[in-house]
């Protein structure tokens, strides 16, 4: 069931597990759990089977995670434009794909609006968050700042300067990102576009995310 908007209840009141499931399973049964349930009662034991759980936690689980976000939003209505934000980024990806750009950039086009609805003001910044560890400092800018530089093929917006990416000129990463936005962005709502499946970016999205973060 959907309301005017189009927007589903992800989770029902008869999903949340009943109190005596409270304590999570383990991620693995070789592992073990801490007895604490504060943080200032763990102590140097507890804290060495934290850290050598949670790596192994956490590998795997970013990328499908980030592709569980994007995925939330496969069925999702438009709000205007002929495809919704879910198809513009597989299109965004799809032709960084067909122009041979490399697979940094490509999971970058398809990510670069994951944060559309959750964090719709600063969705710029949400995907560099995300991505900054595993991706160069010139696509990290370029993540941050695409909305500002997006206004330049804006006409006729009320209350926006085109201008705007005009406060950066000269900035390394600005020639990258005005491409960005030029080639894989504002050319990217198009219904007839031959677009790729998310299953054709999967790996990519895998084999980024288990790069060595950088912090
Ligand atoms: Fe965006
Ligand atoms: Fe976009």
């Amino acid at each position: 069931m959907t309301d005017a908007a189009g927007i589903k209840p992800r989770v029902k009141i008869d999903e949340v597990p009943p109190l005596d499931k409270a304590r999570s399973p383990l991620g693995d049964p070789t592992w073990r759990y801490v007895s604490a349930t504060q943080l200032e009662d763990l102590r140097a034991p507890d804290w060495a089977i934290i850290d050598a759980q949670r790596p192994r936690f956490i590998k795997g689980r970013a990328a499908r995670d980030a592709l569980a976000l994007l995925e939330t939003q496969r069925d999702d209505p438009s709000f205007g434009y002929q495809t919704n934000m879910y198809r513009h980024c597989l299109e965004s990806a799809s032709r960084a794909w067909r122009d041979g750009a490399d697979e940094e950039f490509i999971v970058i086009c398809l990510l670069h609006d994951i944060g559309y609805t959750i964090a719709n003001p600063t969705h710029g910044e949400f995907a560099a968050a995300l991505l900054r560890p595993f991706t160069s400092e010139a696509h990290t800018w370029m993540l941050r700042h695409h909305q500002a530089f997006q206004a330049y093929h804006c006409h006729d917006l009320p209350g926006h300067d085109r201008m705007k990416r005009e406060a950066y000129r000269g900035h390394p990463s600005f020639e990258l990102t005005a491409r960005f936005i030029e080639r894989y962005d504002q050319n990217t709502t198009n219904p007839n576009y031959d677009t790729l499946p998310v299953q054709a970016f999967e790996p990519l999205v895998h084999r980024l995310f288990d790069r060595e973060p950088r912090l």
